[in-house]
């Protein structure tokens, strides 16, 4: 088959289409016809050489695709158009996923877009509802609204019923992160983020995506009982927090990554995604946000583009 690795770390030229071996099936997997893959900054670290595939997993980047099952098991039939959360390898034409990852692609979504959905939708919905809690009348801060994760998370907390506050990097990602249904935009090159949240009361839970540099203004935008979750470190990982700010406010701070944690931990949070967001994807209430897309064999390009921090939604890899 063919597959897009990085044979040396390096920039997105390092992406090179290569001639691999299918995958072997291990008990209790599905083999999928990818049909296109959804990029992931992780998948930017991996092409550096900072992120390795967990053991087992293939060591070429890929989080998520949309497919058709390549032969009958585990209860899919031979055709049937799925969605799979992966550790690594969907830039392939190929991936063998397990069946506790692997949902229905959801009815009424392009099988292409549908691409963008599971990784998104199990980082966020395992974040901000399973962890975090989440209820229906709270504010959510969502930073980088207008980005892969962001946008899930805006659509999600607004169909709970949440107050949605999210920030963006320039007035057109701004325009687009209200379009999604938030109540707020912030420009975070503008403007202040802590004051703007806390003249909403603060945030119950926050969903960041940058880390270091943000950690002790987070902290202030809580509201009392506030939950920080952490699950990007775009702004560093080394950062100071007044622990004094973080008891008068009852708060907490998680951090989470999705990708090393066990088939269980994730069979059950596609369980709740198939649950809880499928429904919505149905009948249109949620839709994919989708940026840009690029065939297989132009992943280099892909991941010039998604560097550049220009796009807005998921950016697609077809096969
Ligand atoms: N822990 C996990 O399990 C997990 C799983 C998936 C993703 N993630 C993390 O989630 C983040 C988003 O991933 P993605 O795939 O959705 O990538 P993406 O589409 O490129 O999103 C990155 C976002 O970061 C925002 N951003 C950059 N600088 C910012 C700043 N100073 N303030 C606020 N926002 C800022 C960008 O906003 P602008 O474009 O408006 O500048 C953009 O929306 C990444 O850090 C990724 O590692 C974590």
């Amino acid at each position: 088959m063919k597959a897009v690795t990085a044979l040396v770390p390096g920039g997105p030229e390092a992406l090179q289409l290569t001639e691999l071996p299918d995958p072997s099936l291990k008990p209790g997997e599905v083999l999928i016809d990818v049909v296109a893959a959804g990029i992931n900054r992780a998948d930017v670290q991996q092409r550096r050489g900072l992120y390795p595939s967990p053991p087992g997993a293939p060591d070429f980047p890929g989080l998520e695709v949309s497919g058709r099952v390549a032969q009958a098991a585990q209860g899919f039939e031979e055709g049937q158009p799925v969605v799979a959360l992966l550790a690594g390898g969907g830039y392939a034409e190929r991936v063998a996923a397990p069946a506790g990852q692997v949902l229905p692609a959801p009815e009424g979504i392009d099988l292409i877009a549908a691409a963008g959905i599971p990784e998104v939708a199990a980082t966020v919905y395992s974040n901000v509802f399973m962890l975090a809690k989440l209820r229906a009348a709270q504010t959510l801060l969502v930073h980088g609204g207008a980005g892969g994760i962001g946008s899930m998370a805006i659509q999600l907390a607004k169909h709970h019923g949440a107050q949605v506050i999210s920030t963006a990097g320039s007035a057109e990602k701004c325009q687009r992160i209200l379009e999604l249904g938030a109540d707020q935009a912030i420009n975070y090159r503008e403007q202040d983020f802590v004051h703007l949240v806390q003249q909403h009361g603060g945030a119950d839970v926050i969903l960041d995506v940058m880390g270091a540099v943000y950690l002790s203004r987070n902290v202030e935008a809580l509201a009392l009982d506030g939950r920080l979750v952490v699950i990007g470190l775009q702004g560093g990982k080394t950062g100071e927090l007044d622990l004094g700010v973080l008891m008068a406010k009852r708060g907490a701070v998680f951090g989470t990554g999705l990708r090393y944690r066990s088939l269980e931990e994730k069979a059950e949070i596609m369980r709740q995604v198939q649950q809880h967001v499928w429904p919505l994807l149905a009948d249109g209430r949620l839709t994919p946000s989708i940026g840009k897309t690029f065939p297989l064999s132009e992943a280099a390009a892909a991941h010039e583009y998604f560097d550049s921090g220009e796009h807005q939604g998921k950016i697609l890899l077809t096969v």
